[in-house]
């Protein structure tokens, strides 16, 4: 499916023209776009009016550093112990078939087959670079934040994505900064009682990418929903 890169004017156009897009333009987000995107994003609700996130939004010199240093520590191969595991080990039915086929789809779009090892590596440092994205940001909360507050990060994170939308960009949120909190810790000014706990690309979706052609199969509403009168 083409990526659509229109203005979202609803806020179901928004979420349904959302997907996570992993091959971002060469192309600046204006200032005051972002501004506007950072500043709405705050009406995001928490409990107990906490407002548990941080966020470090980086562009320009400060993000190619970055990303370099993101890249290359990943290409190194070396692992960190992530701030928490993606997913829990091991996953159950029916989520465990819906990782593998969202893998399986993704890498097709790519046209990396599974044997290739070395070149699905390759493109997972991607996201080492934000997707080329002209706007990288971490998300950080304090250590002591628990469930409560994680779900309050998250409804956070779905604001920014849909005002992106509204204002014609795409995002990438990526738990994979969670592997890799040095980096991090080494160009941000995070206080030592802060973890990572997400981030996202944002810019604007390359339409032409292979990979932005990948619109993520959804379960029916049946499969989650028990209606009862
Ligand atoms: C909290 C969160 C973290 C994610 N982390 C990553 C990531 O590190 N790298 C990546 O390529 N996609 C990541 N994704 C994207 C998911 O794979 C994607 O949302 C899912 O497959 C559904 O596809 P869609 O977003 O295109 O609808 C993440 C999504 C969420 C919500």
């Amino acid at each position: 499916m083409k990526l659509n890169t229109d203005k979202a004017r609803s806020v179901s156009e928004a979420l349904n023209t959302r997907i996570t897009v992993r091959q971002f333009l060469d192309k600046p987000v204006p200032d005051d776009v972002l501004q506007r995107i950072l500043t709405t994003s705050l009406r995001s609700p928490s409990g107990g009016n906490l407002q548990p996130w941080k966020l470090h939004v980086m562009t320009g010199k400060t993000l190619q550093a970055f990303k370099d240093k993101a890249a290359k520590v990943t290409l190194s191969g070396k692992m960190e112990e992530p701030t928490y595991p993606a997913y829990p080990s091991p996953l159950w039915e029916p989520q465990r078939s819906w990782r593998y086929k969202l893998g399986e789809d993704m890498y097709a779009k790519l046209g990396i087959p599974r044997d290739n090892k070395m070149g699905r590596l390759v493109w997972l440092a991607q996201n080492a670079k934000f997707f080329d994205a002209p706007v990288g940001i971490i998300i950080t909360g304090h250590k002591k934040l628990d469930m409560p507050q994680h779900l309050d990060v998250g409804i956070y994170l779905q604001s920014l994505m849909l005002l992106a939308r509204e204002a014609g960009l795409h995002t990438a949120p990526q738990g994979w900064w969670r592997n890799w909190s040095s980096v991090c810790h080494e160009y941000l000014d995070i206080p030592q009682d802060e973890e990572v706990l997400v981030g996202c690309s944002l810019g604007y979706g390359d339409p032409d990418a292979a990979v932005n052609q990948l619109y993520a199969d959804r379960a029916p509403l049946d499969a989650f929903a028990k209606f009862y009168d």
